[in-house]
């Protein structure tokens, strides 16, 4: 760290400005380049997972104030991290399969050009703000493990245990069941445990946009797993020229896609977001290897796409249409939030 960069932060500390100062996006001073899809208009919007529900309506009431879209973004889905009760994400997430809390997150920032992310961070409740630190203070894009506490450490934040009851219980229950349910391979082949995650793309009305993707992982992984949401391209992508887009679900799947650069791309080409998001879950279904797709060629897994246009237009897709049971309970929805307007939108499907 150099010398001015040094003093920067200590001034933040010596204020009692770590971590809230960096909230106030640096980045988001930066001019931004206008450089529209097709002509576009832009509005003030959010989309992401189910779980973002009241993410989405917090970061668009954020920025129709003016704020920038990472700070509005990150804001959102620190909800989501700092509840206990969501338990594929943050502060309550189910641990790896030695009972710790490892954490993955990742961002960008359209008007920049910039990327952040932490993988296998321990002790911290808000990964998210942990990689947008990254995104404003260094210029490195990832920070791993203990190294990455080390960074969050000195920002400011504070170590505490992410370990809740709830949670605890859950693993032990999960242990005193070990094969077939843990991650190793089978012998048929199969992988069942759960994936959670929050997504939020988020999007002004001068047009620009930031994503963010934070999650606990694959519950009871194998310490050191990495997944899909701290790798810029699979958790979350974002062009200023394009849109943006984010993914949930089996993160091994999803980083052999590069999902969600996929889906920024499609866009790109002309796709609408939803064409783009089941465009990439084809290619998903195309990269997958054979044990983990069943008779009909469909994976086992399931996995999920986020998209906006910098056109204001948003969609979502998952692999499979969810049961009618789970539909009956707001299964296979996303969120979608305009300035007084947030709301559950049904995601498109590949597989019937
Ligand atoms: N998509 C979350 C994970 O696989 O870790």
């Amino acid at each position: 760290m150099n010398t001015s960069r040094k003093s920067f932060i200590k001034t933040l500390g010596t204020f009692g400005l770590l971590p809230w100062a960096i909230t106030q996006s640096a980045a988001a001073q930066q001019l931004t380049t206008p450089s529209r899809l097709n002509g576009s208009n832009p509005k003030t919007l959010a989309v992401g997972s189910r779980n973002a529900l009241r993410g989405v309506e917090l970061a668009v009431s954020m920025m129709a104030d003016g704020q920038d879209p990472l700070d509005a973004a990150v804001e959102g889905v620190k909800i989501q991290e700092l509840d206990p009760d969501d338990m594929s994400v943050g502060y309550g997430g189910l641990p790896n399969e030695h009972g710790v809390v490892q954490l993955d997150a990742s961002c960008m920032h359209g008007p920049t050009k910039r990327a952040g992310a932490v993988g296998c961070l321990e002790g911290i409740k808000t990964p998210s703000e942990v990689a947008k630190a990254v995104l404003e203070l260094t210029d490195h894009i990832m920070l791993v493990g203990d190294d990455a506490k080390t960074f969050a450490l000195q920002l400011g934040f504070q170590e505490e245990n992410l370990l809740t009851e709830r949670a605890r219980e859950a693993w032990l229950r999960w242990k005193r069941n070990l094969n077939p349910s843990d991650n190793w391979l089978n012998e048929d082949g199969s992988n069942p445990t759960s994936t959670g995650t929050v997504h939020i793309s988020a999007l002004t009305q001068q047009g620009d946009v930031g994503s963010i993707t934070t999650t606990s992982g694959l519950s009871y992984k194998i310490p050191g797993r990495v997944g899909d949401s701290p790798i810029i391209g699979a958790g979350q992508y974002c062009d200023q020229r394009v849109g943006s887009a984010g993914s949930t679900g089996r993160g091994e799947a999803n980083i052999m896609a590069c999902g969600s650069f996929y889906v920024v791309e499609r866009m790109r080409s002309g796709e609408s977001p939803e064409q783009a998001c089941l465009s990439a879950l084809q290619r998903v279904v195309e990269m997958t290897e054979s044990r983990l797709l069943d008779d009909d060629g469909r994976p086992r897994f399931n996995l999920n796409y986020y998209a906006l246009n910098v056109n204001g237009e948003f969609g979502g897709a998952t692999m499979r249409k969810p049961s009618q049971r789970s539909l009956d309970n707001g299964g296979g929805t996303f969120a979608v939030a305009e300035p007084g307007n947030a709301r559950l939108e049904p995601m498109a499907w590949l597989f019937d």
